[in-house]
């Protein structure tokens, strides 16, 4: 499928699975908005992987559970490249936790980021994102698991 003309934004592109999508988004002709954190190296060898190719990307810094980043981030990427056609919301955090021994830290880490942002950038989607576009989130297929006392921190909407 062609994407050419299309603009995406990967939320957590620097590495992991983020960074394959973002990859595989330019590959298609889709200019990329790699969003990172912290990882700003990783992040621009994403773009520099890209650019090998002929891709076209941009790394771009924004903390994705603090809602005024998520919308610099958007405003970041119509200023770069015009457009917001795709939104792939990644970025995410799981980690293996017994709901007895979570604490209000951990809970608020996982929520800040895994629903919080992921509603705040669907909510900047909703305002900018062209006719037709897309919106993706992730969640993680142990949620069918249904494990016991495993608290399951992936945030999912249709
Ligand atoms: N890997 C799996 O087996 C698996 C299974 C099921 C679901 N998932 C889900 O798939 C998604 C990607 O997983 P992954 O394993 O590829 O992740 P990962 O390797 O840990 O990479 C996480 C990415 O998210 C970025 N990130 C972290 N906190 C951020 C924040 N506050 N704002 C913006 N970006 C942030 C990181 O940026 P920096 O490098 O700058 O920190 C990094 O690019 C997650 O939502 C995860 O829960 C993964």
């Amino acid at each position: 499928m062609s994407l050419n003309g299309k603009v995406a934004i990967v939320t957590g592109a620097s590495r992991g699975i983020g960074r394959q999508v973002a990859i595989q988004l330019a590959r298609s002709g889709a200019k990329v908005a790699v969003n990172y954190s912290s990882s700003r190296g990783k992040a621009d060898e994403v773009v520099m992987t890209i650019e090998q190719f002929g891709g076209q990307a941009a790394a771009i810094q924004a903390d994705v559970s603090k809602v005024s980043e998520v919308e610099a981030l958007f405003s970041e990427t119509l200023e770069r490249f015009g457009r917001v056609d795709i939104l792939i919301n990644n970025a995410g955090i799981m980690e293996n936790n017994v709901i007895a021994d979570v604490s209000e830290e951990i809970f608020d880490r996982h929520f800040t980021l895994n629903v919080k942002g992921t509603y705040f950038a669907c909510q900047q989607a909703m305002k900018h994102i062209a006719q037709g576009g897309t919106i993706i989130n992730f969640s993680t297929s142990v949620s069918g698991a249904m494990l016991p006392t495993i608290v399951l921190w992936e945030f999912s909407c249709r």
